[in-house]
């Protein structure tokens, strides 16, 4: 069964994407701007609808389609997003302002690390979508501003297939990374206070409940 069938067949099933979303994905296939898929989208817009996370923080906001599927899901929650890339952050703020969902998001254009440094638990979702090689050493970071009960996400864990194997002419590149997400994986997998399910959807994703 060849994945990317699949994938286009549960999408032709879903319908038609709403407007603010469609707006999102246009400019993101035209500008090469990386996004989540829709099958992560969706799922994310599950979670949001089923649990009703008051706050959400947003590691790699990127132009917003993510935060878009998430407020489809719970349009009351208020989200803080956060991304290195202040074009992004702008076409974020834009693309939010046309769909009249601007005031549930707080943009900020920052580097992750130092931004996670000011804030304390509050957060009842973290949706995890930056750069792969920072995975591990943002673990313990969102673990504290989680709150118990809270839901870690995090997309890509599967880095396109390379956890499983790596080509040697891949290696110098993608070494660095791989590590990242198999040691961020793997402390998630053992640790006692998360309740981890890796799931394969799009590209792998780690959905993990903080125990109270
Ligand atoms: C895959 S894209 C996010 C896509 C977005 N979640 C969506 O679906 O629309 C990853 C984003 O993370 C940002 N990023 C990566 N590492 C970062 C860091 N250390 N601090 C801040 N932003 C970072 C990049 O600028 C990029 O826009």
């Amino acid at each position: 069964m060849e994945l990317l069938a699949v994938e286009a067949y549960f999408s032709g099933l879903e319908g038609a994407l709403p407007d603010s979303l469609k707006r999102v994905k246009d400019y993101a296939l035209e500008h090469q701007v990386p996004v989540v898929s829709d099958q992560v989208g969706g799922f994310l817009k599950l979670l949001c609808g089923l649990t009703k996370p008051k706050r959400i923080l947003e590691l790699g906001s990127g132009i917003s389609y993510s935060t878009h599927w998430m407020l489809l899901g719970w349009p009351n929650a208020q989200i803080v997003s956060v991304d290195a890339n202040g074009d992004r952050i702008e076409l974020a703020r834009g693309f939010l302002e046309a769909s009249g969902a601007l005031t549930q998001v707080e943009l900020h254009s920052s580097w992750i690390e130092p931004f996670l440094e000011t804030r304390l638990g509050e957060f009842d979702l973290i949706f995890l979508d930056s750069v792969k090689k920072d995975y591990a050493t943002l673990l313990s970071q969102c673990y504290k501003i989680l709150l118990p009960e809270g839901l870690l996400v995090a997309d890509n864990i599967l880095y396109q297939g390379k956890v499983l194997s790596l080509l040697p002419e891949q290696e110098k590149k993608y070494a660095a990374g791989v590590g990242s997400i198999k040691a961020f994986n793997q402390a998630v997998a053992e640790h006692p206070a998360l309740d981890a399910h890796f799931l394969s959807i799009g590209d792998g994703l780690l959905v993990a409940r903080k125990l109270a």
